[in-house]
């Protein structure tokens, strides 16, 4: 059996071609007796078929070795290649340190639904009625009359848990939220966001504060800069726009902190005491303070994402840097 395409050449160049041996034996037929020539003649040409018929075995068993390797075959006694695990989502890491963070300061978790009437979304949180901020946030309405929609904000959690538990509170609730935006590198129509609520006696502006300050360093790093901007919100009093120093140029200014060097991780404030009536509870017995940040907002900086498409397309290549990570 020839065992390489080189050997097979070899038989070809020996037994078939122009140039053969047997050919050699057809030039001798002038040097043969007439009288013996038919009978030379017939064995030469069996002797050519049989050669054609090894020919062609010799190329049908190349073909068929070729086929099934018997070298490379599988070894049957080997330990099965072990199932690679998947990755955690970067969403549930960075969801999963922010509880880790706040259970520390004794917080604990509340869930609300994602579909909510206009009394938890709005009403309680002390937006009045035809506020503009009502608007503001773009809502994807259910039913109108009475208004039923997706909650925009994680917000109504706060309500929920303050109707149905007396202070001290102090609750973190993460969830997904809705709002009618255009979907771009920034923003999208379903987002995460970390609420969080702390109501008991004397609680202040200074607790507010230093709770995000070490939030911030938590989360990010020890050299993290926290800045509070004035801003508005129906359901707190005064209100805050949270930034931190840009976690890709460290306040050298890039493309993503619009070279300012800050970037705005939520929103915070002390708790409206309308709100706290709303809901229960005396305002004149307990304070509170309150926050929603953008989980994925908060993703994006720790990890360097500059896509918050990339959330939610499933890429492989992508949801694999974060092995190291989960
Ligand atoms: N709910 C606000 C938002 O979605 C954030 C916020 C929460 C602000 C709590 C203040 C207090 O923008």
């Amino acid at each position: 059996m020839a065992k390489n395409e080189a050997e097979l050449e070899e038989f070809r160049l020996k037994f078939i071609s122009r140039k053969s041996v047997i050919t050699d034996l057809f030039g001798e037929m002038k040097n043969i007796a007439a009288e013996d020539r038919k009978e030379f003649g017939v064995v030469l040409n069996d002797l050519k078929d049989s050669a054609q018929t090894k020919f062609k075995e010799l190329i049908a068993d190349l073909k068929s070795s070729s086929a099934s390797p018997t070298e490379s075959a599988v070894d049957l006694s080997l330990p099965p290649v072990p199932n690679e695990l998947g990755t955690i989502h970067p969403l549930t890491i960075t969801r999963r340190r922010f509880i880790e963070i706040f259970e520390r300061m004794g917080f604990n978790i509340s869930e609300g639904p994602e579909i909510e009437d206009d009394w938890h979304n709005f009403t309680a949180l002390n937006f009045p009625e035809n506020h503009p901020a009502r608007e503001m946030q773009d809502t994807f309405f259910i039913e109108k009359n009475p208004d039923v929609a997706l909650r925009t904000h994680t917000s109504s959690v706060q309500v929920r848990v303050m109707e149905n538990k007396k202070p001290p509170i102090r609750t973190l609730s993460p969830g997904r939220v809705f709002r009618n935006e255009a979907i771009s590198a920034r923003a999208h129509c379903v987002f995460h966001q970390m609420e969080g609520l702390y109501v008991d006696k004397n609680v202040s502006f200074v607790d507010l504060k230093q709770t995000l300050y070490h939030f911030a360093k938590e989360m990010f790093h020890q050299d993290t800069k926290v800045r509070f901007r004035p801003s508005f919100f129906p359901f707190t009093e005064p209100s805050a726009e949270l930034d931190i120093s840009c976690q890709i140029c460290h306040g050298d200014g890039c493309n993503i902190c619009k070279y300012s060097g800050w970037v705005e991780i939520g929103g915070t404030g002390m708790v409206d005491p309308n709100v706290l009536e709303n809901c229960g509870i005396d305002s004149n017995e307990y304070t509170g303070f309150a926050f929603g940040m953008g989980i994925e907002r908060i993703a994006m900086l720790k990890y360097q994402i500059k896509d918050l498409r990339l959330f939610t397309e499933n890429d492989i290549r992508f949801l694999r840097q974060f092995k190291s990570f989960s």
